[in-house]
């Protein structure tokens, strides 16, 4: 199979090298990919939401299917174009990929379809919020309604911080039109986990599930970001517990979009919080997620392009999905500065010495080459340090034995990634 990898990022970059194991693959092209895609394929220049670009470069590569990584190209139509094209692609369409695009329009599906989520108002207005928020009381969930790369979220713990989220978004337009309308819900409390799953029209086979670190300091403190780095499995949400959540939060979603004429094809992810009252859904997105892609993926030992045709293909019978029953941690350095303005420019050394680490893998996000051929920092998430292990304390250890080797002084990472789950192994007695 020809085959045209659509994106950027360290999960890309996990993709990447997943797809390039599989004795099906003919040829990988990444677009527009990085420097650690280049070495399992082609990378090419043409940006992830160009949906024309990519499709013009499909054409030009014969290429039999396309693999989004990001949610940009689906919430821009590319799974439509590439079926108007004839030619087969791993995602959902433009309208399927409202899941990830709208919050209000998630929470109709999830109200239609009798899925449990939080208690939520959409305002389109500061003073209607305002008043909601100061009748409410804290804790609260302030939302904008449209994309904002997984900065749109406040989670106010006063009155006071939700007021302040509320004109941010609304009345100063930090977010630009994302925040022009905004979900207000109910604090959701509990142990979060990320659960993923191959979709093809009302089937879902279950991939697996990882946890999110989604604050930029250590005990989940400070702003939001994309993901700090993530354990897989997660403690205490076994494959039993993943399948029964699939059935509550995924299975009666894929009935609804069927019924509404909207079918979802392609990876589904539930953000979903593990409350007293059982798993109940915070999102929706229509991708793997970053940096629960680099963790699962190292531990998958089936095929995931023959996976990836089959939810093309619309057809997931007999979609064999294993995974080695190993532990997995991915460890993010991002830039300092982010989740605000990165540093960038910064030379990276000694990845080759980590690397070299039994059970590592460090995957690439925000870098690039600069005109002397030295990897430089380029992004905000800049590497993935992965590792697997007979236990999650051994990856642990693995993992952050190569992020101290990596030489990169703009560098900065959590300490703490997998802690909260080794804790709760010790608590429990179990793995
Ligand atoms: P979202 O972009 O909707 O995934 O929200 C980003 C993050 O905010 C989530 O991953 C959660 O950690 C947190 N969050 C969102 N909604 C809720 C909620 N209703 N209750 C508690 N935490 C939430
Ligand atoms: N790590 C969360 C995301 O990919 O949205």
């Amino acid at each position: 199979m020809r085959v045209l990898l659509v994106g950027s990022g360290g999960r890309e970059h996990a993709m990447a090298a997943a797809i390039a194991r599989s004795p099906r693959l003919e040829a990988l092209f990444i677009a527009p990919g990085n420097p650690g895609t280049a070495a399992l394929g082609t990378n090419c220049a043409v940006r992830a939401d160009d949906v024309a670009g990519l499709i013009a470069l499909a054409q030009q590569e014969r290429i039999d299917l396309v693999v989004p990584g990001p949610e940009a190209p689906l919430v821009a139509g590319l799974a439509d174009a590439c079926k108007a094209a004839g030619i087969a692609c791993a995602g959902p369409t433009q309208a399927a990929a409202a899941l990830e695009g709208s919050k209000t329009f998630t929470k109709e599906v999830c109200d239609a379809a009798g899925i449990p989520t939080a208690r939520w108002e959409r305002f389109d207005a500061a003073a209607p919020a305002l008043d909601y928020v100061r009748r409410h009381g804290a804790p609260v969930v302030v939302k904008a309604d449209g994309l904002a790369a997984g900065k749109g979220v406040v989670v106010a713990q006063s009155v006071a911080e939700a007021e302040q989220a509320i004109t941010d978004m609304m009345t100063d337009g930090t977010l630009g039109e994302a925040g022009q309308s905004v979900v207000i819900e109910d604090c959701l409390v509990g142990d979060e986990v990320s659960l993923f799953a191959f979709c093809a029209g009302e089937t879902a086979v279950l991939i697996g599930a990882a946890q999110d670190h989604k604050r930029i300091g250590d005990n989940d403190t400070g702003p939001n970001t994309g993901g700090m780095g993530a354990v897989s499995p997660p403690t205490g949400f076994d494959r039993a517990a993943q399948e029964a959540a699939l059935d509550v939060l995924v299975r009666p979603m894929l009935r609804e979009m069927a019924r509404r004429g909207t079918p979802f094809t392609g990876i589904i992810f539930a953000g979903l919080m593990l409350t007293n009252d059982g798993p109940q859904l915070i999102e929706y997105n229509v991708r793997f997620g970053d940096p629960e892609a680099e963790a699962l993926l190292i531990r998958l030992e089936s095929d995931l392009l023959t996976a990836l045709a089959a939810v093309a293909k619309g057809d997931l019978a007999g979609t064999d999905i294993r995974f080695s029953a190993r532990s997995s941690i991915s460890v993010i350095m991002a830039a300092k500065g982010y989740p605000g303005r990165p540093v960038t420019g910064g030379v990276i050394r000694n990845l080759a010495a980590a690397e070299a680490l039994p059970g590592v893998h460090v995957f690439q996000a925000g870098t690039k080459r600069d005109d002397a051929g030295e990897l430089v920092a380029a992004g905000g998430r800049v590497l993935a340090v992965c590792a697997t292990g007979d236990t999650l304390a051994q990856a642990r250890n693995r993992a952050y034995e190569a992020v101290g080797l990596i030489d990169w002084p703009d560098g900065v990472y959590r300490h703490d990634i997998g802690q909260r789950a080794l804790a709760a192994q010790e608590k429990t007695g179990k793995e």
